[in-house]
């Protein structure tokens, strides 16, 4: 038989336990509010937020332990569907990217989207980084139906081989 002293250890045992167990819960269900909200919503934010430049990381400085091997890989598996990448290959649902650093966006040379041939400039390793990381964001209304490269690993690797698609491979940067 339990004596009145165990009893009423229990019973202030549990009633302690009841008090952390409701500072806790409360803790958990009433979280602070934030001083202000942590997504502003105003009316300019979509096309802001669409029309950003991506801020991602210069991709230039990791060409040089760039794996072409896997960047090999990786374009056949995702890039060989619509792009040849051998010397006077043909264009099929994109262009050949046989010597394609250094080509002038849109050239004439493919049937080319009025939004890429209204881009202007050269291929070169940093627009190349931004356009596989988000074709339709680097160039808005391509007609390049790929959702882009996420890792930055595999577009360091692909950009490497792509530089190897040349007589002259372009010096690394
Ligand atoms: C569904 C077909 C398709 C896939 C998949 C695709 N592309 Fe393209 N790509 C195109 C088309 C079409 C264009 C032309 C875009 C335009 O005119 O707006 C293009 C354009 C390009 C360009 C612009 C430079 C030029 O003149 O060739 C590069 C670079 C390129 N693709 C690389 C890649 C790589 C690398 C991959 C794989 C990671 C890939 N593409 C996957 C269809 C595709």
């Amino acid at each position: 038989m339990a004596s009145f002293n165990t009893i009423a250890g229990c019973v202030l045992a549990s009633a302690l336990f009841a008090m952390v167990v409701g500072k806790v819960s409360n803790a958990v269900v009433h979280p602070q509010k934030l001083a202000k909200p942590a997504i502003a919503v105003t009316d300019d934010a979509p096309q802001a937020v669409a029309n950003a430049p991506q801020a991602l990381d210069k991709i230039g400085p990791k060409l040089a332990s760039a794996n072409i091997e896997n960047g090999k890989t990786v374009f056949q598996r995702q890039c060989l569907t619509c792009h040849t990448a051998d010397k006077g290959g043909a264009n099929k649902v994109g262009p050949n990217q046989w010597n394609v650093l250094g080509r002038k966006k849109g050239d004439g040379s493919f049937a080319y989207s009025s939004a890429m041939t209204a881009k202007g400039g050269e291929w070169d390793y940093e627009n190349l980084n931004e356009f596989l990381f988000k074709p339709n964001a680097y160039v808005r209304g391509t007609k390049m139906a790929y959702a882009g490269l996420a890792k930055e690993q595999d577009r360091a690797d692909v950009i490497a081989y792509l530089r190897t698609l040349a007589d002259n491979p372009k010096p690394l940067p």
